[in-house]
């Protein structure tokens, strides 16, 4: 009796999972036991929703909001601003070994190619003759009037964040804060390259040097 039932039990649930299994669609998945498991109930990012006047699902941020850690650069794009942001901009962050490491690391990505590695405005789409080379930070001349050299923390942010006359904005690609590690390296290229504030020159001519 025992093993009947056994067997019958065994040859009923291969029955029905056979006959669940089989479909006249090759692609049918088959029985869905729990359709929510596949097809989510929520609303997908591209769908239409009804909920919203809009129908879109993806609704814009509530107008004003900002980005946490968002810092303001209330300067327009324009000589004014620039001038304004130059006088009274300043780097908001220290000038440590790393944050200009890192901000020579920026730079060799976004901007050694026109102004070269050193800033001496021979990169390389300057060397095989596709653009004309921007001036040296630390001899040419800004457009804007003065010595590249002298320009300043706000300024050389303000051009990075709106470009200037060939030069594009990078505030899509480079977020505030790398901007400020990258003004960080070119105002020691505009200083030679020697660090900023660093006011030891250290001699290489063992000579010279007195115990
Ligand atoms: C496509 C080439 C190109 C790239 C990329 C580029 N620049 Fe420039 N840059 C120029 C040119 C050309 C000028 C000179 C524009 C002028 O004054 O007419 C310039 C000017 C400048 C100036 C001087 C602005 C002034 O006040 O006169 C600074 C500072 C500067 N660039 C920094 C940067 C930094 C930092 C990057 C990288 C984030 C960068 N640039 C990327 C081409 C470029």
């Amino acid at each position: 009796m025992k093993i009947t039932s056994k067997i019958l039990y065994v040859g009923v649930t291969s029955v029905v999972m056979l006959a669940a299994s089989c479909s006249k669609d090759p692609k049918s998945p088959g029985l869905e036991y729990m359709p929510d498991m596949y097809r989510s109930p929520s609303y997908e990012v591209y769908t239409t929703n009804p909920n919203f006047p809009d129908s879109l699902t993806m609704q814009a941020p509530v107008k004003g909001t900002i980005p946490r850690n968002y810092t303001f650069f209330n300067y327009p794009s324009s000589n004014e601003g620039y001038e304004a942001a130059g006088r009274d901009v300043k780097n908001p962050l220290p000038v440590t070994e790393e944050n200009v490491a890192e901000g020579k690391r920026q730079y060799e990505i976004y901007c050694t190619h026109c102004h070269g590695s050193t800033g001496q405005g021979d990169g390389s789409i300057v060397a095989i003759g596709k653009f004309p080379p921007p001036p040296s930070y630390s001899k040419g001349n800004s457009s804007r009037g003065g010595a590249m050299r002298d320009l300043t923390d706000g300024k050389v942010f303000h051009t990075i964040t709106y470009g200037i006359n060939l030069m594009g904005a990078h505030a899509s690609q480079i977020n505030p804060e790398d901007r400020w590690k990258i003004v960080m390296y070119v105002r020691q290229l505009q200083n030679d390259n020697k660090p900023v504030g660093s006011t030891t020159t250290v001699s290489t001519d063992s000579t010279t040097v007195k115990p």
